[in-house]
């Protein structure tokens, strides 16, 4: 694993953007993987700036999400298909035909979970996965205790993750109880992956993901497990690393 740490969020988001970018580049028919959340959003305002630039092209990329909310419609503002959206496939000039969402309003979801991975597969795989953390260590939506081998399926959100999230709703019931995540099965097989963590709240999740043993209490370990996983961080979220 590849640890970079730098001094702000504006600068973890540029050096993450560039290994993305070298994808883009080599292979403009890929597909990324997309986190949802904070973290992430200096990556995708840098891509956006370079694809507005003309120096990347999105418009042949596909991109799968990590998950998507169970329940919540997708004309809300805060469901994952909206904000991948608006925060995604709009900026960065994506084909939204070619941007895929797990479905949390399926009426079957182990089905459409099974054909999310079909569809991930079909692509290709995914040749660059961006990943933020929770404060617990999940990524996706896998919580702690989640199997290492898992795939896309329906979660339940801790009551740890709906209070951090809480702030994206008008009060802390409005977040929803459960989601649609790929598995750490399913993020193990991205080709490549990019983890970025800002700031303190996140120091203790990196120190378990990076120094800790591989383990299920912290999902995040698993990219200990992975041959090609960098984590790019700020010094706030680095401040528990030995
Ligand atoms: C969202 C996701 C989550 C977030 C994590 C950190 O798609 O996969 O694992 O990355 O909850 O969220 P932020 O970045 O908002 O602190």
């Amino acid at each position: 694993m590849e640890i970079v740490i730098l001094p702000d969020s504006a600068e973890v988001g540029r050096v993450a953007a560039s290994v993305i970018a070298d994808v883009v580049a080599r292979k403009p028919d890929g597909a990324l993987g997309l986190a949802t959340g904070s973290s992430p959003l200096a990556i995708y305002d840098e891509l956006a700036r370079r694809a507005a630039a003309g120096e990347l092209d999105f418009s042949r990329m596909r991109g799968f999400a990590l998950d998507e909310y169970v329940g919540l419609d997708y004309a809300h503002p805060e469901s994952y298909h909206a904000v991948i959206d608006r925060t995604v496939t709009k900026p960065l000039g994506m084909d939204p035909e070619l941007v895929s969402v797990p479905d949390g309003l399926a009426q079957d979801v182990p089905a459409a979970c099974a054909a999310y991975e079909a569809a991930i597969d079909a692509a290709g795989g995914i040749d660059v996965q961006i990943l933020g953390i929770g404060a617990n260590g999940h990524i996706g939506f896998n919580e702690p205790t989640s199997s290492l081998a898992s795939r896309t399926r329906i979660k339940t959100l801790t009551p740890k993750t709906r209070a951090d999230n809480a702030r994206f709703f008008d009060s802390p019931e409005a977040v929803p109880t459960h989601c649609v995540t790929q598995g750490l099965g399913t993020i193990l097989r991205a080709r490549r992956l990019v983890l970025v963590a800002q700031g303190e709240a996140k120091a203790e999740a990196i120190a378990a993901a990076v120094e800790g043993p591989v383990s299920a209490s912290c999902p995040a370990s698993v990219l200990q497990l992975h041959e090609h996983a960098t984590v790019v961080i700020d010094e706030g979220a680095a401040s528990r690393l030995h």
